[in-house]
C-alpha cells in the first residue's frame, strides 16, 4: 500500500478527485493517510474530515520566523511516514529540506502544459489569465515530480484542454480542472502505486 499525504491550500477539488478515485477503485494499492493545509479555513480540510482522514493545519501565521514554520511543516509531513507527498493546490514555497527528503516521492499538479505558463508567480487564476491574454488555443494540466526549481521537475502526465471563444479565466480554470486535473492527478498516483513510473537513462517514463 502506497501511503499518501495530500497538501492543500484552498477548495480542495483535486483532493476530492483523489478521494473519489480511491473510493471507486480507480486508484488502487493506495491509502490516503493524511491531509495538511497551510490555511485554517481551507475547505479542503472539511473534505478530509468528511472522508474520515486525519487533517492538520500548519499555518505560517502561527510562527514568528519562517524557519520555525518550515520545521513544523516538515515534522507534520514526517508524522504520517508517507511514501508519496501530493501537492494538490498547495500554494506555499516549500522548505528545501522537504524537497530534498522527498526527492522522487513528491508530485505537484499545475494548471498549464509545462513548460508554458509555469514558474514563479504562475498559480491559480493567473495562469489562465495569461493563457487567454496570449491567445493560446490549447492549454491543459501537468503532473510533475517536485525538484528544487519552480515547476521544473520531471513530468509524469499531461492532458491538453481546448480554449474556447468567450472563455474567461474562471471558465477556463473550471474546464482545465474537469477535463484534465481531476483525471491526471489520480492517474499519476495510481501509476506510482502500481510501479508504472520508471526512471531509465535519466528520463522518466509512465507505463
Ligand atoms: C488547482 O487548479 C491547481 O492546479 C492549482 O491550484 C488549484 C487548486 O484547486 N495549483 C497551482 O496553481 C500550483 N502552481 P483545488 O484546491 O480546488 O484543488
Amino acid at each position: 500500500m502506497l501511503k499518501v499525504v495530500v497538501m492543500v491550500s484552498g477548495g480542495g477539488t483535486n483532493l476530492q478527485a483523489i478521494l473519489d478515485a480511491a473510493d471507486s477503485g480507480e486508484i488502487t494499492n493506495t491509502e490516503i493517510v493524511g491531509v495538511i493545509s497551510n490555511k485554517q479555513d481551507a475547505y479542503a480540510l472539511k473534505r478530509a474530515e468528511n472522508a474520515g482522514i486525519p487533517a492538520i493545519c500548519v499555518s505560517p501565521k502561527d510562527y514568528a520566523e519562517r524557519v520555525q514554520f518550515d520545521e513544523a511543516l516538515l515534522a507534520a509531513v514526517d508524522s504520517f511516514s508517507p511514501d508519496l507527498v501530493v501537492l494538490a493546490g498547495f500554494l506555499v514555497i516549500l522548505p528545501e529540506l522537504l524537497i530534498q527528503n522527498y526527492k522522487n516521492r513528491m508530485i505537484n499538479i499545475h494548471p498549464s502544459l509545462i513548460p508554458s505558463f509555469c514558474g514563479k508567480g504562475y498559480y491559480g487564476l493567473k495562469v489562465h489569465k495569461e493563457v487567454l491574454s496570449r491567445g493560446c488555443k490549447v492549454t491543459g494540466a501537468t503532473v510533475h515530480f517536485v525538484d528544487e526549481g519552480c515547476d521544473s521537475g520531471p513530468i509524469l502526465l499531461q492532458k491538453a484542454v481546448e480554449v474556447k471563444y468567450g472563455d474567461t479565466p474562471e471558465i477556463l480554470q473550471r474546464r482545465v480542472m474537469e477535463e484534465a486535473e481531476w483525471q491526471i492527478l489520480p492517474q499519476a498516483i495510481d501509476r506510482i502505486a502500481n510501479g508504472k513510473v520508471l526512471f531509465e537513462n535519466g528520463y522518466v517514463f509512465v507505463k
